[in-house]
Protein backbone atom coordinates (compact mmCIF):
# COMPACT_ATOMS: atom_id res chain seq x y z
CA UNK A 1 0.00 0.00 0.00
CA UNK A 2 2.51 2.03 0.88
CA UNK A 3 3.74 2.83 -2.89
CA UNK A 4 0.08 4.17 -3.79
CA UNK A 5 0.74 6.85 -1.06
CA UNK A 6 2.60 10.26 -2.24
CA UNK A 7 2.97 11.70 0.45
CA UNK A 8 5.31 14.31 -1.21
CA UNK A 9 1.80 15.93 -2.83
CA UNK A 10 0.25 16.65 0.42
CA UNK A 11 -0.14 19.79 1.28
CA UNK A 12 1.10 21.04 -1.87
CA UNK A 13 4.77 19.86 -1.01
CA UNK A 14 5.17 22.84 1.92
CA UNK A 15 6.83 20.38 4.25
CA UNK A 16 9.22 19.18 2.28
CA UNK A 17 12.77 20.20 3.22
CA UNK A 18 11.18 22.55 6.28
CA UNK A 19 12.90 22.33 9.58
CA UNK A 20 10.27 21.71 11.64
CA UNK A 21 10.05 22.01 15.55
CA UNK A 22 7.50 19.98 17.36
CA UNK A 23 7.38 20.18 21.44
CA UNK A 24 5.59 17.06 22.72
CA UNK A 25 7.11 14.81 20.27
CA UNK A 26 7.59 11.73 22.31
CA UNK A 27 3.97 11.93 23.54
CA UNK A 28 0.80 10.40 21.90
CA UNK A 29 -0.59 13.48 19.56
CA UNK A 30 3.34 14.37 18.98
CA UNK A 31 4.64 11.15 18.06
CA UNK A 32 1.95 10.63 15.39
CA UNK A 33 2.52 13.80 13.89
CA UNK A 34 6.54 13.60 14.33
CA UNK A 35 5.52 10.49 11.81
CA UNK A 36 3.44 12.14 9.03
CA UNK A 37 6.18 15.32 9.54
CA UNK A 38 9.02 12.80 8.01
CA UNK A 39 7.04 11.03 5.49
CA UNK A 40 6.37 15.00 3.97
CA UNK A 41 9.83 15.28 4.01
CA UNK A 42 10.09 17.33 6.78
CA UNK A 43 13.29 17.97 8.59
CA UNK A 44 11.78 17.57 12.64
CA UNK A 45 13.35 18.28 15.57
CA UNK A 46 11.84 16.99 18.68
CA UNK A 47 11.76 18.69 22.68
CA UNK A 48 10.13 16.72 24.96
CA UNK A 49 10.50 15.75 28.50
CA UNK A 50 11.91 11.90 28.17
CA UNK A 51 9.13 9.69 28.32
CA UNK A 52 10.17 6.62 30.34
CA UNK A 53 6.95 4.89 30.22
CA UNK A 54 5.53 2.59 27.10
CA UNK A 55 5.53 5.37 24.65
CA UNK A 56 4.27 5.60 20.63
CA UNK A 57 7.31 6.91 19.09
CA UNK A 58 9.71 4.11 20.40
CA UNK A 59 8.56 1.70 18.29
CA UNK A 60 8.44 4.52 15.17
CA UNK A 61 12.17 4.07 14.37
CA UNK A 62 11.80 7.49 13.19
CA UNK A 63 14.74 9.72 11.49
CA UNK A 64 14.14 13.35 13.75
CA UNK A 65 16.50 14.81 15.97
CA UNK A 66 15.45 14.83 18.99
CA UNK A 67 16.18 16.88 22.23
CA UNK A 68 14.94 15.94 25.90
CA UNK A 69 14.34 18.84 27.92
CA UNK A 70 12.05 21.08 29.70
CA UNK A 71 9.91 23.98 28.05
CA UNK A 72 9.92 25.54 31.65
CA UNK A 73 13.93 26.06 31.24
CA UNK A 74 13.86 29.51 29.45
CA UNK A 75 17.33 30.17 28.72
CA UNK A 76 17.94 26.09 27.04
CA UNK A 77 14.84 26.52 25.08
CA UNK A 78 15.94 30.41 23.68
CA UNK A 79 19.65 28.54 23.12
CA UNK A 80 17.93 25.18 21.63
CA UNK A 81 15.58 27.45 18.84
CA UNK A 82 18.25 29.90 17.75
CA UNK A 83 20.57 26.75 17.12
CA UNK A 84 18.10 24.82 14.71
CA UNK A 85 16.46 28.08 13.15
CA UNK A 86 12.78 26.16 12.23
CA UNK A 87 10.83 27.43 9.59
CA UNK A 88 7.64 26.51 11.57
CA UNK A 89 7.24 25.35 14.91
CA UNK A 90 4.23 22.86 16.26
CA UNK A 91 4.28 23.28 19.86
CA UNK A 92 2.25 20.28 21.64
CA UNK A 93 4.28 19.98 24.45
CA UNK A 94 1.97 19.99 27.64
CA UNK A 95 0.61 17.90 31.04
CA UNK A 96 -2.43 16.91 29.02
CA UNK A 97 -4.81 15.03 31.59
CA UNK A 98 -7.45 16.54 34.04
CA UNK A 99 -6.39 14.28 36.74
CA UNK A 100 -3.53 15.04 37.42
CA UNK A 101 -3.70 18.31 36.73
CA UNK A 102 -5.88 18.12 40.33
CA UNK A 103 -2.85 16.22 41.99
CA UNK A 104 -0.01 18.98 40.40
CA UNK A 105 -1.57 21.95 39.52
CA UNK A 106 1.54 23.90 39.71
CA UNK A 107 3.26 21.93 37.32
CA UNK A 108 -0.22 21.39 34.80
CA UNK A 109 0.11 25.47 35.03
CA UNK A 110 3.56 26.13 34.79
CA UNK A 111 4.18 23.68 31.72
CA UNK A 112 0.37 25.06 29.96
CA UNK A 113 1.15 28.54 30.26
CA UNK A 114 4.68 29.34 31.52
CA UNK A 115 5.57 26.60 28.63
CA UNK A 116 3.69 28.21 25.94
CA UNK A 117 4.87 31.94 26.58
CA UNK A 118 8.53 30.58 26.72
CA UNK A 119 8.10 28.48 23.14
CA UNK A 120 6.54 32.31 22.30
CA UNK A 121 8.87 34.54 23.68
CA UNK A 122 12.14 31.89 22.19
CA UNK A 123 10.54 32.22 18.74
CA UNK A 124 10.58 36.18 18.68
CA UNK A 125 13.36 37.54 16.43
CA UNK A 126 14.32 34.21 14.65
CA UNK A 127 14.76 35.31 11.38
CA UNK A 128 13.71 31.81 10.24
CA UNK A 129 10.86 31.38 12.12
CA UNK A 130 7.58 31.92 9.60
CA UNK A 131 4.59 30.32 11.67
CA UNK A 132 3.65 28.86 14.89
CA UNK A 133 0.76 26.35 15.54
CA UNK A 134 -0.14 25.98 19.14
CA UNK A 135 -2.22 23.13 20.61
CA UNK A 136 -5.04 23.58 22.85
CA UNK A 137 -8.39 21.79 23.72
CA UNK A 138 -11.83 21.88 23.32
CA UNK A 139 -11.72 22.58 27.26
CA UNK A 140 -10.27 26.16 26.72
CA UNK A 141 -13.89 27.13 26.43
CA UNK A 142 -16.00 28.10 29.52
CA UNK A 143 -18.12 24.88 29.43
CA UNK A 144 -22.38 25.54 30.17
CA UNK A 145 -22.65 21.87 29.75
CA UNK A 146 -25.13 22.88 26.82
CA UNK A 147 -26.44 20.88 23.87
CA UNK A 148 -24.37 23.43 20.99
CA UNK A 149 -20.73 23.11 20.29
CA UNK A 150 -18.42 26.04 20.97
CA UNK A 151 -17.38 28.24 18.30
CA UNK A 152 -13.96 29.91 18.17
CA UNK A 153 -15.15 33.33 19.27
CA UNK A 154 -16.90 32.22 22.53
CA UNK A 155 -15.56 32.83 26.26
CA UNK A 156 -12.29 31.65 27.31
CA UNK A 157 -12.84 29.47 31.06
CA UNK A 158 -11.92 26.10 32.61
CA UNK A 159 -13.06 24.47 35.36
CA UNK A 160 -10.70 22.08 36.59
CA UNK A 161 -7.04 23.18 36.43
CA UNK A 162 -6.01 21.57 32.72
CA UNK A 163 -9.14 23.03 31.33
CA UNK A 164 -8.14 26.53 32.82
CA UNK A 165 -4.30 26.50 32.03
CA UNK A 166 -5.85 25.25 28.28
CA UNK A 167 -8.29 28.94 28.44
CA UNK A 168 -5.21 30.77 29.96
CA UNK A 169 -2.88 29.23 27.21
CA UNK A 170 -5.49 30.89 24.05
CA UNK A 171 -5.64 33.87 26.43
CA UNK A 172 -1.95 34.25 25.96
CA UNK A 173 -1.83 33.32 22.66
CA UNK A 174 -4.41 36.03 21.28
CA UNK A 175 -2.55 38.43 23.20
CA UNK A 176 0.80 37.28 21.22
CA UNK A 177 -1.02 37.80 18.31
CA UNK A 178 -2.18 40.81 19.12
CA UNK A 179 0.81 42.52 20.55
CA UNK A 180 4.06 40.81 19.15
CA UNK A 181 2.54 38.54 15.73
CA UNK A 182 0.01 41.04 14.63
CA UNK A 183 -1.09 40.53 11.44
CA UNK A 184 -1.10 43.94 10.45
CA UNK A 185 2.25 44.12 11.25
CA UNK A 186 3.47 41.15 9.32
CA UNK A 187 6.42 41.68 6.94
CA UNK A 188 6.71 44.93 8.07
CA UNK A 189 7.98 44.33 12.03
CA UNK A 190 7.64 40.68 11.95
CA UNK A 191 7.47 37.41 9.70
CA UNK A 192 5.38 34.74 11.98
CA UNK A 193 1.89 34.02 11.65
CA UNK A 194 0.39 32.17 14.88
CA UNK A 195 -2.45 30.13 14.90
CA UNK A 196 -3.97 28.04 17.24
CA UNK A 197 -5.77 24.37 17.27
CA UNK A 198 -8.50 23.23 19.51
CA UNK A 199 -9.51 19.89 19.02
CA UNK A 200 -11.46 17.12 21.53
CA UNK A 201 -10.71 13.68 22.78
CA UNK A 202 -8.50 12.28 20.50
CA UNK A 203 -8.13 8.47 19.96
CA UNK A 204 -6.07 6.42 18.01
CA UNK A 205 -3.07 3.40 18.38
CA UNK A 206 -0.38 4.46 20.65
CA UNK A 207 -1.62 5.99 23.59
CA UNK A 208 -1.11 4.76 26.84
CA UNK A 209 -2.17 7.77 29.25
CA UNK A 210 -4.04 6.82 32.24
CA UNK A 211 -7.20 7.86 32.61
CA UNK A 212 -8.85 8.16 29.03
CA UNK A 213 -10.79 5.43 27.96
CA UNK A 214 -9.33 3.59 24.69
CA UNK A 215 -6.27 2.80 26.88
CA UNK A 216 -7.81 1.95 29.92
CA UNK A 217 -10.05 -0.14 28.11
CA UNK A 218 -7.07 -1.80 25.89
CA UNK A 219 -4.77 -2.29 28.61
CA UNK A 220 -7.56 -4.29 30.65
CA UNK A 221 -8.31 -6.46 27.65
CA UNK A 222 -4.97 -7.61 27.25
CA UNK A 223 -4.35 -8.77 30.98
CA UNK A 224 -7.92 -10.63 30.34
CA UNK A 225 -9.61 -8.18 32.74
CA UNK A 226 -12.71 -6.34 32.63
CA UNK A 227 -12.31 -2.51 32.55
CA UNK A 228 -14.64 -0.05 34.83
CA UNK A 229 -16.60 2.21 33.31
CA UNK A 230 -17.29 4.90 35.56
CA UNK A 231 -19.15 7.94 33.43
CA UNK A 232 -20.90 5.99 30.59
CA UNK A 233 -23.71 8.51 30.22
CA UNK A 234 -20.21 11.41 29.58
CA UNK A 235 -20.96 13.16 26.01
CA UNK A 236 -17.74 13.50 23.87
CA UNK A 237 -16.69 14.02 20.17
CA UNK A 238 -14.07 11.07 19.34
CA UNK A 239 -11.90 11.30 16.53
CA UNK A 240 -8.89 9.58 15.29
CA UNK A 241 -5.58 11.15 16.26
CA UNK A 242 -5.35 12.31 12.62
CA UNK A 243 -8.13 14.41 12.19
CA UNK A 244 -6.69 17.06 14.41
CA UNK A 245 -3.18 16.58 12.96
CA UNK A 246 -4.80 17.18 9.13
CA UNK A 247 -6.25 20.58 10.77
CA UNK A 248 -3.18 21.64 12.47
CA UNK A 249 -0.75 20.25 9.39
CA UNK A 250 -3.24 22.58 6.95
CA UNK A 251 -3.04 25.67 9.73
CA UNK A 252 1.01 25.16 9.10
CA UNK A 253 0.63 24.78 5.24
CA UNK A 254 -1.40 28.10 4.89
CA UNK A 255 0.43 30.09 7.10
CA UNK A 256 4.17 29.00 5.61
CA UNK A 257 2.00 30.03 2.34
CA UNK A 258 1.29 33.49 4.10
CA UNK A 259 -2.32 33.19 4.56
CA UNK A 260 -2.50 35.70 7.24
CA UNK A 261 -6.05 34.95 7.41
CA UNK A 262 -5.11 31.64 8.74
CA UNK A 263 -3.06 32.91 11.92
CA UNK A 264 -6.43 32.79 14.51
CA UNK A 265 -8.27 29.95 16.68
CA UNK A 266 -9.71 26.77 14.76
CA UNK A 267 -12.25 24.17 16.13
CA UNK A 268 -11.13 20.65 14.51
CA UNK A 269 -13.48 18.14 15.88
CA UNK A 270 -15.74 15.56 14.08
CA UNK A 271 -19.26 15.18 12.67
CA UNK A 272 -21.75 15.44 14.86
CA UNK A 273 -22.38 11.96 14.86
CA UNK A 274 -19.23 11.28 16.46
CA UNK A 275 -20.38 12.89 19.57
CA UNK A 276 -21.10 9.64 21.55
CA UNK A 277 -21.24 8.27 24.68
CA UNK A 278 -18.73 6.34 26.50
CA UNK A 279 -20.99 3.35 27.14
CA UNK A 280 -21.56 3.47 23.10
CA UNK A 281 -18.31 3.67 22.16
CA UNK A 282 -17.47 1.22 24.56
CA UNK A 283 -19.62 -1.01 22.73
CA UNK A 284 -18.52 -0.11 19.23
CA UNK A 285 -14.89 -1.07 20.87
CA UNK A 286 -16.47 -4.17 21.77
CA UNK A 287 -17.19 -4.92 18.17
CA UNK A 288 -13.92 -4.88 17.18
CA UNK A 289 -12.70 -6.90 19.56
CA UNK A 290 -14.82 -9.20 21.27
CA UNK A 291 -12.25 -9.85 24.31
CA UNK A 292 -13.17 -6.39 25.65
CA UNK A 293 -15.09 -7.21 29.04
CA UNK A 294 -16.45 -4.26 31.29
CA UNK A 295 -17.82 -3.22 34.82
CA UNK A 296 -20.04 0.02 35.11
CA UNK A 297 -18.96 1.23 38.56
CA UNK A 298 -20.59 3.73 40.62
CA UNK A 299 -18.54 7.15 39.98
CA UNK A 300 -16.92 7.84 42.79
CA UNK A 301 -14.53 10.63 41.03
CA UNK A 302 -14.62 13.39 43.47
CA UNK A 303 -13.18 15.87 41.04
CA UNK A 304 -15.70 18.00 38.92
CA UNK A 305 -15.63 16.24 35.27
CA UNK A 306 -17.32 17.50 32.70
CA UNK A 307 -20.26 15.74 30.87
CA UNK A 308 -21.17 17.17 27.99
CA UNK A 309 -18.72 19.28 25.58
CA UNK A 310 -18.68 19.53 21.63
CA UNK A 311 -17.54 21.61 18.87
CA UNK A 312 -18.77 23.24 16.20
CA UNK A 313 -16.61 23.17 13.28
CA UNK A 314 -17.87 25.14 10.71
CA UNK A 315 -15.26 27.79 10.60
CA UNK A 316 -12.54 25.45 9.62
CA UNK A 317 -14.88 23.63 7.55
CA UNK A 318 -16.20 26.94 5.39
CA UNK A 319 -13.11 28.99 5.61
CA UNK A 320 -10.33 25.89 5.40
CA UNK A 321 -12.27 23.87 3.79
CA UNK A 322 -11.11 21.04 6.10
CA UNK A 323 -13.65 18.20 7.29
CA UNK A 324 -12.79 14.93 9.16
CA UNK A 325 -12.32 11.95 6.92
CA UNK A 326 -13.15 9.29 9.22
CA UNK A 327 -16.49 8.35 10.33
CA UNK A 328 -16.63 6.82 14.04
CA UNK A 329 -17.00 3.06 13.16
CA UNK A 330 -13.77 3.12 11.05
CA UNK A 331 -11.89 5.55 13.91
CA UNK A 332 -12.92 2.96 16.22
CA UNK A 333 -12.02 -0.17 13.69
CA UNK A 334 -8.55 1.64 13.18
CA UNK A 335 -7.82 2.38 16.58
CA UNK A 336 -8.56 -0.92 18.60
CA UNK A 337 -7.02 -3.31 15.21
CA UNK A 338 -4.31 -1.25 16.17
CA UNK A 339 -3.80 -2.54 19.69
CA UNK A 340 -5.19 -5.72 18.88
CA UNK A 341 -2.19 -6.13 16.30
CA UNK A 342 0.08 -4.74 19.16
CA UNK A 343 -0.64 -6.63 21.59
CA UNK A 344 -1.73 -10.13 20.07
CA UNK A 345 0.96 -10.33 16.91
CA UNK A 346 3.42 -7.32 18.28
CA UNK A 347 2.38 -5.49 14.74
CA UNK A 348 3.01 -1.39 14.41
CA UNK A 349 0.24 -0.47 12.44
CA UNK A 350 1.14 3.35 12.26
CA UNK A 351 2.48 3.94 8.97
CA UNK A 352 -0.47 1.21 7.50
CA UNK A 353 -2.96 3.77 9.43
CA UNK A 354 -1.76 7.14 8.37
CA UNK A 355 -1.82 5.79 4.58
CA UNK A 356 -5.57 4.39 5.17
CA UNK A 357 -6.10 7.88 6.43
CA UNK A 358 -4.61 9.61 3.32
CA UNK A 359 -5.82 7.49 1.15
CA UNK A 360 -9.28 7.79 2.52
CA UNK A 361 -8.93 11.68 2.03
CA UNK A 362 -7.94 11.77 -1.08
CA UNK A 363 -11.15 9.82 -2.11
CA UNK A 364 -13.07 12.59 -0.06
CA UNK A 365 -11.44 14.94 -1.87
CA UNK A 366 -9.68 17.05 1.14
CA UNK A 367 -8.23 20.10 0.09
CA UNK A 368 -4.78 19.01 1.66
CA UNK A 369 -4.75 16.30 -0.59
CA UNK A 370 -4.99 18.50 -4.61
N1 LIG B 1 -4.92 13.47 23.64
C1 LIG B 1 -6.04 14.17 23.64
O1 LIG B 1 -7.15 13.60 23.64
C2 LIG B 1 -5.99 15.67 23.57
C3 LIG B 1 -7.21 16.37 23.45
C4 LIG B 1 -7.19 17.76 23.36
C5 LIG B 1 -5.98 18.42 23.40
N2 LIG B 1 -4.80 17.74 23.54
C6 LIG B 1 -3.56 18.52 23.59
O2 LIG B 1 -2.67 18.02 22.61
C7 LIG B 1 -1.32 18.15 23.07
C8 LIG B 1 -0.64 16.80 23.03
O3 LIG B 1 -1.39 15.92 23.86
P1 LIG B 1 -1.00 14.38 23.99
O4 LIG B 1 -2.27 13.62 24.16
O5 LIG B 1 -0.08 13.99 22.93
O6 LIG B 1 -0.26 14.41 25.40
P2 LIG B 1 0.86 13.41 25.99
O7 LIG B 1 0.71 13.48 27.47
O8 LIG B 1 0.78 12.10 25.33
O9 LIG B 1 2.22 14.10 25.58
C9 LIG B 1 2.64 15.30 26.15
C10 LIG B 1 3.99 15.66 25.58
O10 LIG B 1 4.39 16.91 26.15
C11 LIG B 1 5.68 16.77 26.71
N3 LIG B 1 5.80 17.67 27.87
C12 LIG B 1 4.94 17.80 28.91
N4 LIG B 1 5.41 18.74 29.77
C13 LIG B 1 6.57 19.21 29.23
C14 LIG B 1 7.52 20.17 29.63
N5 LIG B 1 7.37 20.85 30.76
N6 LIG B 1 8.61 20.37 28.86
C15 LIG B 1 8.79 19.66 27.70
N7 LIG B 1 7.91 18.75 27.27
C16 LIG B 1 6.82 18.52 28.03
C17 LIG B 1 5.78 15.30 27.11
O11 LIG B 1 7.15 14.93 27.24
C18 LIG B 1 5.10 14.67 25.91
O12 LIG B 1 6.02 14.61 24.83
C19 LIG B 1 -1.41 18.77 24.46
O13 LIG B 1 -1.27 20.16 24.36
C20 LIG B 1 -2.82 18.41 24.90
O14 LIG B 1 -3.30 19.31 25.88
C21 LIG B 1 -4.79 16.38 23.63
Amino acid sequence: MENLVNFNALFEGVYKGKKVLLTGHTGFKGSWLALWLTKLGAEVYGYSLKNTEVHHLQYLDLNIQETLNDIRDFKTLKEYIQKVQPDIVFHLAAQALVRPSYENPIETFSSNVMGTLHVYEACKNIPSIKAIVNVTSDKCYENKEWIWGYRENEAMGGYDPYSASKGCAELLTASYRNSFFNVSDYNKKHQVLLASGRAGNVIGGGDWAKDRLIPDIVKATAQKQAVLIRNPLATRPWQHVLEPLSGYLTLGWKMLQQDVSVADGWNFGPNVDSNLQVGDVVKLAKNNWNDVQITIGKNTEEHHEANLLMLDCSKANKLLKWTPVWGIETTLQKTIGWYKEFYLNNNIMSINDLESYVSDAKKANCVWTK
